[in-house]
């Protein structure tokens, strides 16, 4: 939404109630490539950090008014995660003790150098790049995502619109049936792009009810309505200098319709129940299973910010297009899933595959992957037949009169349960309910 450069320069709000010092940090510090506002009391930063967002505050200890340890007590209360380093005055280890155990990132004890400081916020910079770094990798590997299968014309075409565009920053609306992969294909625009040291936020609108949507997205002031307890950081304010998806686009009233076309415009937020505005720098990508075109013509969606969201449209094809890709789809999700539930791997003979292939896959990827896993559960054998396939497929609709959905459920926690060695923690994870669910499942089922 806005130029490069801002995203890469760190910001900084230099606190002390002394001028000159105040004066003396800008100056250096901005040498240094940061954006430094500065406060000369307590109160003053307070009330600037309330306005905008800053990578870290720096602040002297003591101060007439509010004193240091009090500012980082405030500031904290409003962002957990806000980096705070404090200046203590030479000599007195127990104020430097007390600033740590307050909570401050790092402590600097006065007269200092400029090169002490510059030294100290690459580090606390670095410790909490290293930090999100972690926290994305964890979801990473729990969640395996983020490898994009495929390696038909349309997948190619589309992974090379994709990592072309991602570099930019313009506005990307991802267009696709569910299951298809929108949310895969965002993720990848953000992991190629220059934003990717930076947070991936996403938010699904058509989950929340209008109100909590509106909180979630633009935050509030304490008090701003009843149960507004304390101050809340809107997402577009989380994910400042990253990327936000927000999917299912075509759900959003026409309320905050409006309000996101502000954002769109103007890259300014105001949290609700504030008068003042937040400059906020985020690279917007939207995702919609419904034609969005239709709905502006039916008057359910603005024109103008459909406009505004749909500077580069990315279509996903369904699964039932590129059907091609369906055997390398189930290899790697039968390598993904046996290493998951720790089970041996199996092998599709080539007629089982041209049966799956046959298949419309109206749920798509998703879908698919879901089948291979049932598959995966319920078969013994090591080498699936089409048999098995049509079996296995047909249990998904259960037509025939005689088999019941809880005959269906029946066999599927016997199967599993002796698959798992008897062992029912282990076959409630693979069946992904919660073990009591199954024990009552059981109990209910008659199952021994
Ligand atoms: N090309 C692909 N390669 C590997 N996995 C995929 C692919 N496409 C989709 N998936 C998997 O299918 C599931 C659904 O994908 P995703 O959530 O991105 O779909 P979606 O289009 O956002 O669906 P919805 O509209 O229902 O939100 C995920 O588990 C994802 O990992
Ligand atoms: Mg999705």
């Amino acid at each position: 939404m806005e130029k490069d450069e801002k995203k890469t320069k760190k910001s900084i709000l230099v606190v002390d109630d002394e001028k000159s010092i105040v004066e003396w940090l800008q100056i250096a510090l901005e040498k240094e490539g940061y954006e430094v506002e500065t406060a000369v009391s307590g109160e003053e930063a307070l009330e600037i950090a309330r306005s905008r967002y800053f990578n870290c505050v720096i602040t002297d200890m003591k101060m007439a008014g509010m004193d240091g340890l009090e500012l980082l007590k405030r500031l904290r209360e409003e962002d957990p995660d806000l980096i705070v380093i404090i200046i203590t005055a030479f000599g007195t280890f127990e104020s430097a003790v007390e600033a740590l155990r307050s909570g401050a990132s790092d402590f600097i004890t006065k007269p200092f150098r400029v090169d002490e400081i510059t030294f100290r916020l690459k580090n606390v910079f670095e410790k909490e790049c290293l930090r999100q770094e972690n926290i994305f990798l964890k979801n990473r590997i729990e969640k395996d995502e983020g490898v994009i299968i495929g390696e038909s014309k349309k997948m190619e075409e589309l992974l090379n619109l994709v990592d072309k565009v991602a570099k930019t920053d313009a506005t990307v609306m991802i267009y696709g049936e569910t299951g298809t992969g929108k949310e895969l294909i965002a993720r990848r625009l953000h992991s190629n792009s220059n934003r990717n040291n930076e947070q991936f936020i996403a938010l699904n609108c058509g989950a929340l009810p209008d109100t909590l949507l509106e909180s979630e997205l633009f935050g509030y002031k304490k008090g701003a309505f009843t149960g507004a307890v304390q101050n809340k950081k809107g997402l577009f304010v989380v994910a400042d200098s990253g990327s936000f998806f927000l999917d299912e686009v075509g759900e959003i009233s026409p309320k905050i319709q409006v309000k996101l076309l502000r954002v769109l415009q103007y890259q300014e937020i105001v949290p609700l129940g504030d008068t003042k505005t937040i400059k906020v720098n985020v690279r917007l990508i939207g995702a919609t299973n419904k034609n969005l075109e239709k709905a502006v013509k039916e008057g359910k969606f603005r024109e103008d910010l459909f406009y505004r969201l749909n500077v580069i449209p990315v279509f996903v094809p369904p699964l039932r297009e590129r059907k091609e890709d369906i055997p390398l789809l189930i290899e790697k999700f039968t390598d993904k899933i046996a290493k998951r539930l720790r089970i041996s791997t199996k092998e599709f003979s080539d007629k089982s595959l041209e049966k799956l292939m046959e298949y419309n896959w109206p749920g798509n990827v998703r879908e698919l992957e879901n089948c291979i896993e049932r598959i995966m559960i319920l078969l013994d054998e090591d080498k699936i037949t089409e048999k098995d396939i049509s079996a296995i497929m047909h249990s998904d609709i259960p037509v025939k009169e005689e088999i019941t959905l809880q005959d269906l459920e029946v066999n599927a926690i016997r199967e599993t349960i002796r698959k798992c060695g008897g062992n029912k923690v282990k076959a409630a994870r693979m069946l992904g309910i919660h073990p009591s669910t199954l024990y009552r499942k059981m109990k209910k089922l008659l199952i021994e």
